[in-house]
């Protein structure tokens, strides 16, 4: 059966970023300025990307706003007839950017809040103002025709500002509000012991969810993504492996997940060097783990093996040492009982000091 397109394409343009956050989904290993691709390997991607059937394009980072040539990749998507969406911290936007970006074609822009109040916010980022800045980018973002999208990375030291967090995105005109707890890979990984919540502490986000999503029904759409660890079953990460999108690192190797780097003996290759087409359907990186005929038991005679895909790959490696077996997640993986031990222990660790993540040049 030939492989079907995928939808979707992530397109991590640098990995410069001005915030510090403890919980950066980037690789350890970060891609220096000086080996970030030029204009034209990503005009030539999003060219290959659209023959190959991808509809969105998610400019992505690091902080996508650190790329001067920001606006004319927005432009070349849009030609192609991508629908563009920019995923932002805001910190380097201003009125100026935001009406030239639309102007060439943006069609949504997703921005992260650290926080729904400053001191929380610039302390949980590291970077002074951030939150003021946030909030006049997030407000001309409706105004100028655009769709707004509110991610509120969630964590112990947060969580008590979540009906303030709905309430902001509600006054901020979002189309869109993603509450997602912080999923410990990489970096986060560091952090685990400062930012897990406590059981309760999660129970009670789960109704104040419950509760917002019936008051801004037709309003705001608000997603939300719980922790892995208190989770029984784990999430389709990916849309599944190799099924619905793909990412692209500054330096241009197509990966089938932001984190499947730390996944080792996986060959990657690089757009520019092996067509586009070719590394979606035959790409040994992608092949790996699609479908589910790697799979091994519990997964392999599961009910729900085409449904979540045996979860996580990278979070199977990072708890369990082997990205092949059934992710922790799941009540029924030999390891999920120790995760939820593990939360429970770093929630009342009472370690609140944050490891901050700072990109070198
Ligand atoms: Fe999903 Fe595997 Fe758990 Fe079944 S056993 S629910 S396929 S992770
Ligand atoms: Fe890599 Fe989930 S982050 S498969």
């Amino acid at each position: 059966m030939s492989t079907p397109p995928p939808l979707a394409m992530v397109a991590e343009l640098t990995h410069r970023c001005p915030l510090q956050c403890p919980y950066c989904s980037n690789p350890l290993d970060l891609v220096k300025v000086a080996r970030e691709q030029p204009t034209a390997f990503w005009q030539n991607l999003i060219t290959e990307a659209a023959a190959l059937g991808v509809l969105q394009i998610h400019l992505s980072g690091g902080e996508p706003c650190a790329r001067r040539d920001l606006t004319a990749l927005v432009a070349h998507a849009c030609a192609q007839g991508l629908y563009a969406n920019l995923i932002t911290s805001a910190v380097l936007l201003d009125e100026a950017k935001l009406c030239e970006l639309a102007r060439a074609g943006l069609a949504h822009v997703q921005i992260s809040f650290q926080g729904a109040t400053a001191p929380t916010a610039d302390r949980i980022g590291h970077y002074p103002k951030a939150h003021e800045t946030k909030l006049a980018v997030a407000r001309l973002v409706p105004a100028l025709g655009m769709s707004l999208t509110i991610n509120a990375v969630m964590h112990r030291q947060n969580l008590d500002e979540l009906p303030e967090m709905i309430a902001l995105a509600e006054a901020l005109g979002a189309d869109r509000l993603e509450i997602a707890h912080v999923q410990y890979h990489g970096w986060a990984l560091r952090n685990r012991a400062a930012l897990m919540p406590t059981r309760d502490a999660l129970r009670i986000a789960d109704d104040t969810v419950a509760e917002w999503r019936e008051k801004l029904r037709g309003r705001v759409a608000i997603d939300y993504v719980i922790p892995d660890y208190y989770a029984d079953r784990p999430k389709t990460c990916m849309g599944g492996w190799g099924q619905k999108s793909f990412v692209v690192s500054p330096d241009g190797r197509v990966l089938p997940c932001h984190a499947a780097e730390t996944i080792p003996g996986l060959k990657f290759q690089r757009s520019g060097e092996v067509p586009l087409r070719a590394i979606w359907e035959d790409g040994p990186a992608f092949t790996a783990f699609r479908g589910i005929s790697w799979m091994r038991e519990p997964c392999a005679s599961c009910a729900f093996r085409e449904e979540d895909f045996g979860g996580c790959r990278c979070q199977a490696l990072a708890i369990a040492g082997d990205a092949r077996a059934t992710d922790p997640a799941c009540h029924l993986a030999p390891g999920h009982g120790l995760m939820a031990q593990l939360a429970q222990a770093e929630a009342a660790s009472g370690n609140d000091g944050f490891t901050y993540r700072r990109y070198a040049p």
